[in-house]
């Protein structure tokens, strides 16, 4: 989609001077001759960046700048102003514009300026027209993401949403189990009534027990009244039981219980209770390791496991990586009241090249880091934790000095580093390491018998 620029101005040259510009470069333009005809037609075109001249007739650009801060808080306002009138221009910021410039127009600049704003909003406008498309479709209020993996799991969520099977969600620390649960029961038909969330790795065995089936009063030294469990808190509605790895065999049988009849007893107590309740069940655990080591009943695994969602690592989907940092971007710099008007190249590619062992969690993170600590409206590398970056750096060998420095043999040293490394973060697997290095096998080969680099013949 085009950066979307509206240019007001009274000057008939400047306009067309800009028009030109911007059109030439690639963006979709409109115009307008004064702070009237600009606010008529904002609506119909929802502009991304408003280039706005200070003083016209009928409405000068403060004034339309102070509307449209208010009502359309969404689009870069960037003032353009005569020589000799910086005060107004700084005046402008203070209401709210992201930049001026300052008249005669200087291509170059202008052009620079605004796509600073452009890269941010296509961003934040694909972000939003996402989010619309699938608020639309499924109420998925705040899960982003585009990449083909993604999109398919918000058709699976789609599809399984309505029915009442049993859910069992997997996936790494912070990859967004716990909003996809909510997002499932939020869009069934269990809507109006409960969501109750269990976290069943941090509870004592005991304790657990009683959350979940509740107890009758005398039950336990200190249960001094009845109390109603999560799983009758839920009836008619939804159940998220969260680390479902972490339970003890005791309460498994128990669980498999309710999951089998949909009854139980509360702790202590007698009589059989009735529920209906849809369970989704999430875990980071290598659950058929553990089924293994006879840790986690089979057969409760097999009752958790009939739709099962596997939730991707953030590694595994760089590409959502720009929309979800525009996402935090929006959501951190509105919290912190911060403007961040762009986010360089840079720094998303850094973040693209890091491996992300805490998801999507440690991305969120880091950008709330970023933000707070930022001393200016534009995001680079050097705002991102150090970790990150380095996490990213090649280690270049070190050259001895009496080794030989040509070129040539400084080229032959890195590229057996990069074969070596890939191969290790390959297994030893020769044809995916090729793939990584984005080179044909045959390729690859005759590079490792150039650098006689051996290890096991997995291919
Ligand atoms: N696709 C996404 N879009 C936007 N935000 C996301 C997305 N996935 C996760 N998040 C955010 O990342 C954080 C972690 O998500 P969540 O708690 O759902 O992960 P989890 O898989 O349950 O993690 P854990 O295994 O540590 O419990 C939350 O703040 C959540 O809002
Ligand atoms: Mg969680």
């Amino acid at each position: 989609m085009k950066t979307r620029i509206l240019i007001v101005d009274d000057e008939v040259d400047a306009l067309g001077l800009m028009d030109e510009l911007f059109k030439r470069n690639g963006y979709e333009t409109f115009i307008a001759h004064n702070g009237l005809e600009a606010l008529a037609q904002i609506r119909e075109i929802e502009p991304d960046i408003m280039i706005s001249d200070m003083i016209m007739p009928e409405m000068d650009g403060m004034e339309l700048l102070e509307i449209v801060r208010k009502k359309y808080p969404s689009i870069a306002v960037i003032m353009n102003t005569a020589h000799g009138t910086i005060e107004t221009a700084v005046e402008a910021m203070k209401k709210g514009a992201k930049d001026y410039i300052l008249k005669p127009i200087r291509l170059d600049e202008i052009l620079s300026k605004v796509a600073n704003f452009a890269h941010m909003s296509s961003l934040m406008r694909e972000n939003d027209y996402l989010r619309e498309q699938l608020n639309d479709k499924y109420n998925f209020d705040n899960i982003i993401g585009r990449t083909p993996k993604m999109l398919e799991l918000f058709e699976l969520i789609k599809a399984i949403a309505p029915i009442n099977s049993t859910i069992l969600i997997r996936g790494e620390n912070g990859t967004g189990k716990e909003l996809i649960a909510k997002a499932i029961h939020f869009s069934s038909k269990r809507v109006k009534k409960q969501l109750v969330d269990l976290n069943c790795g941090v509870l004592a065995e005991n304790l657990l027990e009683s959350e979940l089936f509740g107890h009758v009063k005398g039950a336990f030294t200190g249960a001094i009244k009845d109390k109603i469990g999560k799983f009758e808190l839920a009836d008619g509605g939804t159940i998220f039981l969260d680390e479902i790895g972490e339970i003890s065999p005791n309460i498994q049988v128990k669980l498999l219980r309710v999951l089998q009849e949909r009854e139980f007893e509360r702790l202590g107590g007698t009589d059989k209770i009735k529920v209906d309740v849809r369970i989704i069940a999430a875990t980071n655990k290598d659950l058929e390791k553990a089924i293994k080591e006879q840790a986690f009943r089979q057969d409760l695994f097999y009752r958790l496991n009939v739709i099962p969602i596997e939730v991707p690592p953030l590694r595994d989907r760089a590409d959502d990586i720009p929309i979800l940092v525009a996402h935090f971007v929006k959501k951190y710099s509105q919290a912190f009241e911060k403007k961040i008007v762009q986010i360089d190249d840079d720094m998303i590619d850094v973040l693209q090249a890091h491996d992300w062992p805490g998801n999507i969690r440690e991305l969120e993170n880091v950008i709330e880091r970023a933000i707070v600590l930022s001393k200016s409206d534009r995001l680079s590398v050097e705002d991102l934790p150090q970790n990150i970056v380095y996490s990213n750096m090649i280690a270049v060998p070190e050259l001895q000095a009496e080794e030989d420095s040509s070129l040539t043999n400084q080229v032959d040293i890195f590229e057996k580093t990069l074969i070596t490394r890939a191969l290790k973060e390959c297994n030893n697997n020769r044809v995916r390491a090729a793939k990584k290095l984005g080179i044909h096998r045959s390729t690859f080969m005759s590079k490792l018998k150039k650098h006689q680099i051996g290890g096991d013949n997995k291919s």
